[in-house]
């Protein structure tokens, strides 16, 4: 899609559940990766990565079933197309996109793998179910998707300075401007309540169980 130069109302393009999924999905990880090397803070670092894990596995499905700009298919593309969009950055003539550019898509897509693959491992691991390599692929995956978060935060910035808007803004509010027949409908709050509930609820019994 070319620069919408009819950028005129204010639309919803994130619903609910994408927005939060994303921002526990980074208290996760940080908190994961923060308390990765104590001993003392183990049962926190575990019950972060089954939050991680929990989190991918809502937005798996939700990238199936879930709102327009949400979907896998509407911004999982070929390589031709993250290319032709890396270079239209170069040209100054960027090509817009109101959901996830093809460039995001592959750091996005990346991030979900990772962290699954750091779930899986970090589940081996704790519970000795593999071979002892596992624990060193699951530091080595860890690291690595810093790497890509670094690399992801940098296209976010680099994409808001090019295209003249605040995607941090958008992920948190759900809004952008664009075309009005452009914008999804509902915001399915209740599916993102039930999230955050069912995330306290789990953090609780963790902690129930440590405390107890
Ligand atoms: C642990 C660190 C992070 C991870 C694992 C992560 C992961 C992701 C993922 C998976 C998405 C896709 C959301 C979806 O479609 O469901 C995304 C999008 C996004 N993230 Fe992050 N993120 C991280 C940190 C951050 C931070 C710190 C910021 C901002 C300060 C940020 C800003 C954004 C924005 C603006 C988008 C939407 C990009 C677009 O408009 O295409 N992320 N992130």
């Amino acid at each position: 899609m070319n620069e919408l130069n009819t950028r005129t109302q204010k639309i919803r393009i994130w619903d609910a559940p994408v927005r939060v999924f994303h921002w526990l999905l980074v208290l996760s990880f940080a908190g994961a990766y923060l308390t990765a090397e104590s001993e003392v803070w183990r049962l926190v670092h575990v019950t972060l990565g089954y939050t991680l894990g929990g989190l991918l596995t809502f937005r798996l499905v939700w990238g199936v079933v879930g709102t327009r700009y949400a979907r896998f298919a509407h911004f999982v593309r070929g390589p031709s197309a993250v290319l032709r969009y890396l270079k239209s950055l170069r040209s100054g003539q960027p090509e817009y996109y109101l959901g996830h550019n093809p460039a995001g898509a592959v750091a996005i897509v990346l991030l979900m793998a990772m962290g699954l693959g750091i779930v899986a491992t970090g589940y081996a691991t704790y519970n000795d179910l593999g071979p002892g390599w596992l624990a060193q692929l699951h530091d080595l995956l860890g690291n690595a998707m810093l790497l890509v978060v670094i690399g992801h935060l940098v296209g976010v910035v680099v994409a808001s300075l090019q295209h003249k808007e605040n995607l941090v803004r958008s992920m948190v509010t759900g809004f952008k401007t664009g075309p009005a027949d452009q914008g999804i409908q509902r915001s399915w709050t209740a599916v993102a309540v039930a999230i955050v509930v069912a995330v306290l609820i789990f953090w609780y019994l963790q902690y129930a169980h440590i405390a107890g």
